[in-house]
């Protein structure tokens, strides 16, 4: 499968989001060729990076008291659900299956972005 790379398609203009998810494209990358343990540490610094993520927009959307903040923020959930799912196979050595989880994420992650994060930056912009 080709690799999603982070480009200006995908650029939201909050400088924010922006960086961190061209951060997680990148880690997400760089975990297709890492061996354990290594891809285990990968994971669980992925899983923080996301956290702190989803708080910053979860955290904008109660700003701008945004209209469509409920399934945004369910979104994440999934998202969060789908990297901890990861971690538990991880521990169960279910390694294929786990690599297969991560191997959803940068395909999931454009979608979001260019849906629901895209909606949330158009309604930033328009309060500015
Ligand atoms: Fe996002
Ligand atoms: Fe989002």
């Amino acid at each position: 499968m080709d690799s999603i790379v982070f480009g200006p398609d995908l650029a939201l203009g909050i400088p924010v989001l922006d960086q961190s998810h061209r951060i997680v494209f990148v880690m997400l990358e760089a975990m297709e060729s890492l061996p354990r343990p290594a891809f285990d540490q990968a994971c669980r610094e992925l899983a923080t990076e996301f956290i702190e993520h989803l708080r910053e927009e979860n955290s904008l959307m109660e700003r701008i008291d945004y209209a469509a903040a409920q399934a945004h923020r369910a979104a994440h959930g999934n998202l969060l659900e789908r990297v901890a799912r990861a971690l538990r196979l991880l521990r169960d050595n279910e390694e294929a299956t786990a690599r297969d989880v991560i191997r959803t994420l940068p395909g999931w992650l454009e979608a979001h972005i260019n849906t629901m994060d895209l909606a949330l930056a158009v309604a930033v912009s328009r309060l500015e």
